[in-house]
């Protein structure tokens, strides 16, 4: 090792992290910019990194499958079969329906990545999708078709998708002829995933879990899981959550990470979908502009999302209306002061008026929802709320200056960190900021830390070796 020779050579970026991420998914960086939901991570955001090759995930959460549909079709036209791209699959206990429309529609269309996020237990669906065309290859190894990246951060959970999948559920789906003999034989000798992302405090919704305790524990666990049923293929274990600087990925892939995950900082990327007026404020953001609130699809089990708290009261309005869910059991329980605030001053209409707004907007899709709301007033108290919420997050992705003050900006610190990072260059503006120049800075800038910081560390301990151990005497 010398002191100028081998940093950039020895570090090069398209050397972090697993080879085997960048083979399976034709990649030149262990790098993947995660899924925002309702389209923000966009056609143009996926298709941007697909072309520069590098894996991207369409954020097809919140968006109907018609939509969800004219994105595939676009993204195929685009992109043909050169090129990679991944979608969201979320999993939502209380909309299993919607998770198996979802994955009737990626195999429809041949998808082959997803990112699955929000798994509480192994699905069905889930199962279906990762071993659709799953089989033997020449060599007689049980090979699966499709990836599953599944973003977690309970240890439980992510036990269960490093196992296969349940042998009932597999031979229950096989009867059901969900899955062919050859698929369901694979599915006994494979993992439910393909890679398993550690999920460590992020944008949007997060259990707050902390990257160094996370990121071991799921390696120690993956590698259990291999001794334990003998795969032939490593599965990778990934890391997300906070990565908005080069320190902090050299960080992840130090810790032993075979691949990142980042989400904030592609939020303010031209490609992104959402309004100007959201990037113009989160290009001005510190890491010190974030905070709490309460989550809007998962309100009523009490979930929380991380979101902008400079120059938006949504967080604090978020948290007060959930107090006010979790202390009443409906909306005429509210004291009749903090209910004229709210239908007053925040949602500028009557509770009355709202519930059969969202009546009739739900009535179609989700009529077991309104029966329910009309059965019990706490959940019509919760639909009632989701109103506000659905404004909040409409408000913002379509830039609406009227309801700038409440936007709802899903958003974590590693995106004022960047902000930091590249001020005085030219990504420090947004508009020059594409999505492929971001996971560049980062990965580039991983590779020269690690350069730096090897050297750091080895060419005194080498030059300590060559002068007869003077430096390490100086310890002494
Ligand atoms: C605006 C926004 C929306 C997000 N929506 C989703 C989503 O729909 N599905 C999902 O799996 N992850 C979603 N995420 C999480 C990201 O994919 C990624 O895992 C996370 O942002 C990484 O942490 P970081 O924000 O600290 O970089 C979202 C993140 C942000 C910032």
């Amino acid at each position: 090792v010398t002191p100028e020779g081998t940093r950039t050579e020895a570090f090069a970026p398209e050397l972090l992290g697993s080879p085997g991420f960048r083979e399976d998914y034709g990649v030149r960086y262990a790098y993947a910019a995660g899924s925002m939901f309702r389209g923000i991570s966009s056609v143009e955001l996926v298709s941007r990194m697909a072309r520069a090759r590098l894996l991207a995930f369409f954020g097809a959460g919140g968006l109907p499958l018609e939509t969800v549909e004219e994105a595939l079709i676009a993204l195929r036209r685009r992109l043909g079969d050169r090129h990679a791209f991944g979608v969201n699959l979320l999993c939502n206990p209380d909309r299993a329906e919607r998770e198996e429309a979802t994955v009737s529609l990626l195999l429809r269309h041949d998808v082959r990545h997803v990112e699955a996020a929000g798994v509480t237990r192994v699905t069905p669906s889930l199962v279906r999708f990762r071993f659709s065309g799953a089989g033997r290859d020449e060599a007689g190894r049980a090979v699966a078709l499709r990836n599953v990246i599944a973003k977690v951060s309970r240890l439980d959970v992510a036990g269960d998708l490093l196992a296969p999948p349940p042998a009932g559920m597999v031979d229950a789906m096989a009867a059901r002829g969900e899955l062919t003999p050859q698929e369901a034989e694979a599915a006994r000798a494979l993992p439910v995933v393909s890679d398993l992302c550690a999920e460590a405090d992020s944008g949007g919704h997060t259990d707050r879990r902390n990257p160094h305790v996370l990121l071991p524990e799921f390696r120690r666990l993956r590698d259990g899981a291999m001794a334990r049923h003998g795969y032939a293929k490593p599965i990778r274990v990934g890391c997300a959550g906070g990565l908005g600087t080069p320190e902090a990925v050299a960080a992840a892939f130090v810790a032993g990470a075979d691949f990142v995950v980042t989400g904030s900082v592609n939020q303010c990327t031209p490609q992104a979908g959402t309004s100007d007026a959201v990037k113009d404020l989160l290009t001005r953001l510190g890491s010190e502009d974030t905070t709490y609130a309460s989550s809007p699809e998962l309100f009523e089990l009490g979930a929380q999302v991380q979101v902008v708290r400079r120059s938006t009261v949504f967080a604090p309005r978020a948290n007060r209306l959930h107090q006010l869910y979790r202390g009443h059991d409906s909306l005429e329980a509210i004291d009749p002061r903090h209910a004229r605030v709210v239908q007053e001053s925040w949602f500028g209409k009557s509770f009355e008026d709202v519930w059969e707004e969202t009546r009739a907007h739900i009535a179609t899709n989700r009529p077991h929802d309104v029966e329910r709301a009309e059965r019990n007033p706490r959940h019509r108290m919760a639909l009632v709320f989701g109103w506000w919420f659905a404004r909040t997050s409409r408000s913002a992705v379509e830039g609406d200056a009227a309801g700038a003050a409440e936007y709802q900006i899903h958003c974590g610190p590693a995106l004022g960190t960047f902000n930091r990072h590249v001020a005085g260059s030219p990504l420090e503006d947004w508009r020059r900021r594409d999505v492929d120049a971001v996971a560049d800075v980062l990965m580039r800038g991983a590779a020269g830390v690690l350069g730096e910081r090897l050297a750091q560390f080895l060419v005194p301990a080498v030059s300590a070796s060559r002068n007869g151990g003077e430096a390490g005497r100086e310890h002494d």
